[in-house]
């Protein structure tokens, strides 16, 4: 995979897997740190210990599909050859946390990609499940919450076209801002 943004909906995926009703995304950029973090969080059904020790292992998988799972060993190859590491917790019952960490201006550090195509999809591929997502770059960011856009929408639907197209909308034009702005401080 040649983008950040295809392993985040690889991971979010597993969320989805474990039966969560909110996934959070977030997404870090540090530039004096030089670091790009990446969390995703959910409220699914969690790893035992022993599940968790597992879960590093290409061998685990619960899936019964393919006897191989490759999810999160290639996120963390993916921060690791580009000097950063991944964390996991998780809690049977509470949910699952997972944090990456890459080297921002490391050589093989892959580019984030389209983000908001990613989100989009999975918002208008589960319109019942809620999704916060969260970007920032040297501490300015914003976010975009479908629980909170629920509310605002009362019965409309958030696969409904005009909702998705305006998501994606502010979407771009927030995040466009987030980098516009650092371009002019350099
Ligand atoms: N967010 C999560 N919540 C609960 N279990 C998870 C989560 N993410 C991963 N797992 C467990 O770890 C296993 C391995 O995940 P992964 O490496 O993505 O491979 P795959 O999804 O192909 O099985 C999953 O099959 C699942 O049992
Ligand atoms: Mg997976």
């Amino acid at each position: 995979m040649q983008e950040l943004s295809l392993y985040i909906l690889d991971i979010v995926q597993n969320s989805i897997s474990a039966g969560a009703s909110r996934i959070e995304i977030s997404v870090d950029e540090d530039t004096a740190a030089d670091t790009l973090a990446i969390e995703i969080s959910d409220n699914g059904c969690g790893m035992t210990e022993e599940q968790l020790k597992r879960v590093s292992d290409p061998f685990y998988t619960t899936r019964t599909t393919r006897r191989v799972g490759m999810g999160i060993p290639l996120f963390r190859l993916a921060a690791e050859q580009s000097g950063g590491s991944l964390e996991i917790s998780s809690e049977p019952g509470k949910g699952t946390r997972v944090s990456a960490r890459f080297v921002r201006s490391h050589v093989n550090r892959l580019p984030l990609g389209d983000v908001c195509g990613t989100l989009t999809a999975l918002i208008r591929l589960n319109p019942n499940l809620d999704f916060c997502y969260m970007q920032s770059l040297d501490g300015r960011s914003f976010s975009i919450d479908t629980s909170e856009l629920r509310r605002i929408l009362g019965d409309v639907p958030l696969d409904n076209p005009d909702v998705m197209s305006w998501i994606a909308g502010y979407f771009n034009e927030q995040s466009e801002l987030l980098s516009g702005e650092t371009d002019q401080t350099i």
